[in-house]
């Protein structure tokens, strides 16, 4: 019989991070699908308001108070998508914090702590259950947040920047380790999408158009266009992939070390609407 491998009927999703951003997004995405959704949040006013988003496209969806650094949280919130629903077919380990710019030298250690916790023990921690119900359960498949500042550096970020490179770590390890049980592991790597996380942007005069002119595609994400790759990672789509991280950064990362067109000796190939008529 041929399936869609993008339906998710029936399949349990856990989303940690849901409430807003990129996990609300792939908690719609899932909804759509047939998924039956479980969303772990610390914002819980917002992560009752994902639920009721996906609950009105008809799916089943649960909302479950979680804090990702604490390991007591994320057995409960494991426990509570078996217990629920009597099993868990894949994971999206997004929650995550962002801290303001700091040099690293001036950087409290509070702050490193702060967001190592989230961004990377809390990704260790919800493997370290999921793995530990889809090992008895035959499979799954799991997806991590990491960010394009776990390939390149941002300045200033060197918290965020060594989280998120753990992040790729612990992916690659997990998909070695897992692959043999039948449970993939990948990564997302976004560069800049308009969430919550990146508002800020608008506070500062002019920093918007500084982005979106370093973008080769002028613009942000839409957190859709992260989803979308979450739920090709979690399908059988992808059922040969695992410990990969997927870069969804509109071109970002490969404009090399010298952004933009060199000078030329001729007018032809200047960019769009500038070249030659062919
Ligand atoms: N927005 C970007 O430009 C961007 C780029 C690359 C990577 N990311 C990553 O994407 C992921 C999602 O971020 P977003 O952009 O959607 O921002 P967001 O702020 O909308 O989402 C982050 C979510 O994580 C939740 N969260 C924070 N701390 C938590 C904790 N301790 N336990 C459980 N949940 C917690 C927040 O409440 C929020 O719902 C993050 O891991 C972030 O680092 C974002």
């Amino acid at each position: 019989m041929h399936t869609e491998p993008l339906d998710f009927s029936g399949k349990v999703v856990l989303i940690t991070g849901g409430a807003t951003g990129i996990g609300r997004a792939a908690a719609v995405a899932f909804a759509d699908r047939g998924a039956r959704l479980i969303i772990g949040d610390v914002n819980e006013a917002q992560g009752r308001l994902t639920v009721g988003l996906a609950q009105s496209r008809g799916a089943e969806a649960l909302f479950v108070p979680t804090d990702v650094s604490k390991e007591g949280d994320v057995v409960a919130l494991v426990e509570a998508a078996v217990g629920t629903y009597g099993q868990l077919d894949c994971a999206f380990n997004n929650a995550g914090v962002a801290t303001e710019p700091t040099p690293l030298h001036e950087m409290d250690e509070r702050l490193f702590d702060q967001v190592v916790a989230v961004d990377l023990k809390g990704v260790f921690l919800c493997l370290k259950h999921e793995l530990a119900h889809m090992t008895r359960n035959g499979g799954g498949a799991i997806v991590n947040t990491a960010s394009v500042a776990g390939l390149v550096p941002e300045p200033g970020m060197s918290n965020y920047v060594a989280a998120k490179h753990g992040v790729l770590g612990l992916t690659k390890a997990a998909g070695l380790d897992y692959a043999a049980w039948g449970i993939r592991v990948n990564a997302v790597a976004p560069g800049w999408v308009e969430t919550p996380m990146t508002s800020a942007v608008e506070n500062v005069p002019g920093l918007r158009q500084f982005l979106c002119a370093g973008s080769p595609m002028h613009r942000p994400a839409r957190p859709e266009e992260i989803a979308g790759t979450v739920l090709y990672l979690c399908s059988d789509y992808a059922s040969y992939i695992t410990g990969q991280t997927f870069i969804v950064d509109g071109g970002q990362s490969v404009r090399g070390l010298f952004p933009g067109s060199p000078p030329r000796s001729t007018a032809t190939s200047a960019g769009p609407g500038q070249g030659a008529a062919r």
